[in-house]
């Protein structure tokens, strides 16, 4: 079942969602060759603990930290730890905070230091194939035409899209129905409506779209080695162009 959220839902949400982008503005900062992914996590967990907010992701089903930082390969669930992040790495980071009862939710991947053109390209398509995604979210269309759109965009530009881990609704619940893949034919699933809060969060890869999770139970890496990145916003569906709660003003494209 989808919750319709109310207004003031909507405002409890836009307030979690602007310090998830606060987070995200100060790793932007942080991320430089040398920097290790547990001192990222330290950095975010300070913003989200310093704005009256928990991380969503600690203890969520046994997850011991408060972002997940994937390197290269990585594609989403990497835990943040020893790993020091050198020159031409890319880093996909993922945020969530929860206050007031409502989660937001979001990622972007970042190039460390000089990267090479193959993998700009990646972290540009994939932020991109999310706007375009973003086009559809409106009233009239259907959830799959998002879908749709996201899937379209990466592979005409050569990448391919992760099926195995799809965006989701959030609200009460950091995972609330429905499941958003990054893939489909158009015109399928629920018709969008004012008050659905959607996390839409294309996971793209340079080569095959085939991943696996390593040992540690979480960590999700791309099955034939090659780069992965993501990004990730949480939505908000009106009568008019939907509201992005997790982007700062900085940022917007
Ligand atoms: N943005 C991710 C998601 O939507 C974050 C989950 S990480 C977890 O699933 F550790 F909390 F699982
Ligand atoms: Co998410």
């Amino acid at each position: 079942m989808i919750v319709i959220k109310t207004s003031k839902e909507i405002e409890y949400m836009q307030e979690s969602g602007r310090i998830v982008a606060l987070a995200h503005e100060e790793i932007r900062k942080a991320i430089k060759p040398g920097v290790t992914t547990g001192e990222l996590d330290q950095i975010a967990e300070a913003i989200i603990l310093a704005n009256g907010a928990t991380a969503s992701f600690k203890g969520y089903h046994g997850y011991p930290a408060s972002i997940c930082a994937s390197v290269n390969n990585q594609v989403i669930h990497g835990i943040p730890g020893g790993i020091v992040l050198k020159e031409g790495d890319i880093v996909s980071i993922d945020i969530g905070a929860f206050k007031n009862g409502y989660h937001g939710d979001a990622a972007r991947t970042h190039p460390v230091g000089k990267v090479d053109e193959k993998a700009l390209e990646l972290i540009k398509v994939t932020e991109e194939s999310f706007f375009e995604g973003l086009k559809y979210c409106r009233v009239g269309y259907r959830l799959s035409d998002v879908s749709h759109a996201i899937q379209k965009y990466a592979e005409e530009r050569n990448f391919s899209v992760v099926r195995d881990f799809v965006g989701h609704g959030i609200g009460r619940l950091m995972h609330e129905d429905p499941p958003i893949p990054n893939y489909g034919a158009p015109g399928r699933g629920p018709r969008l409506e004012k008050g659905m809060a959607l996390a839409i969060e294309p996971m793209i890869n340079i080569g095959d779209f085939k991943v696996k999770v390593l040992d540690d139970e979480w960590t999700v890496i791309t099955k034939d080695g090659s780069l992965s990145a993501h990004y990730e916003n949480t939505v908000i569906i009106t009568d008019e162009a939907p509201i992005i709660i997790t982007c700062s003003k900085s940022e917007v494209t």
